[in-house]
């Protein structure tokens, strides 16, 4: 038996432009061999039974640390920063209770992971990580410092340009966007070799927060608003 004309409506998700994704494998950036698939992606369609099965995502992934930035002795060096994020539909519609996961590097453009080589110190008062779950309308809002910007470490010698990495979860563990934000007028947005990965250029100009007037939010912090499209024809392009 067929699926209900309503229930294929609202399941049923039309392809992406390839235009408006990440080519993928960037040359210059070895990284990118690594982290990207080297076979064709494969469509996974939702099943009733994940449809309907227990949806425990949030349960596993627990919100930790809404507030990277710390207060006082504790404080992270670093420009103080407001993100507020909302995370929509293909119709603008908020995406209630969606897990987001953030990360991104300190001041100096050091990530606090072994695997960070690059020469810059770490800030003691600065993890780098949080967890939180979108409210009914959507939206998060951390409290972090603006990131550096750090060398790709390869023969070209090009940098990535400050931004930060969102990974969200919707109600199913199959349901995942990770991509990463950009700070306007960001001169190496220009040639970031992620950024530009993506060749449409207004899919590139999605990836890009927008500072929000001076008078917004505490004195003390800028404030940048960010759009997660987690899906559709305007969906804000997946980015290693
Ligand atoms: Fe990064």
């Amino acid at each position: 038996m067929s699926a209900p004309a309503t229930w294929k409506s609202k399941y049923v998700i039309e392809p992406r432009d390839a235009r408006t994704q990440s080519a993928g494998v960037e040359p210059g950036y070895a990284q990118t061999e690594w982290r990207w698939p080297s076979q064709p992606l494969q469509r996974r369609p939702h099943t009733l039974s994940e449809l309907t099965g227990p949806q425990d995502v949030l349960k596993r992934l627990a919100p930790v640390r809404g507030d990277l930035a710390g207060q006082g002795a504790k404080r992270a060096i670093g420009q103080l920063i407001h993100l507020r994020t909302q995370v929509v539909d293909e119709d603008g519609a908020p995406v209630a209770g969606a897990a987001v996961e953030i990360w991104h590097a300190n001041a100096a453009g050091k990530y606090t992971h072994r695997n960070d080589s690059h020469d810059a110190p770490l800030d003691p008062n600065f993890y780098g990580a949080a967890r939180m779950t979108a409210d009914a309308d959507g939206r998060i809002e951390l409290r972090t410092i603006k990131p550096g910007a750090y060398p790709t470490g390869g023969a070209e010698r090009w940098w990535r340009p400050p931004h930060v990495h969102f990974s969200v979860w919707g109600r199913v563990w199959l349901s995942r966007l990770v991509t990463q934000m950009f700070f306007p007028g960001e001169p190496l947005n220009d040639s970031d070799g992620v950024l530009n990965a993506i060749r449409d250029p207004q899919a590139r100009v999605r990836c890009i927060a927008r500072l929000l007037p001076q008078t917004e939010g505490p004195e003390n912090a800028l404030v940048y608003e960010y759009r997660l499209v987690v899906r559709g024809s305007r969906a804000t392009p997946a980015l290693p």
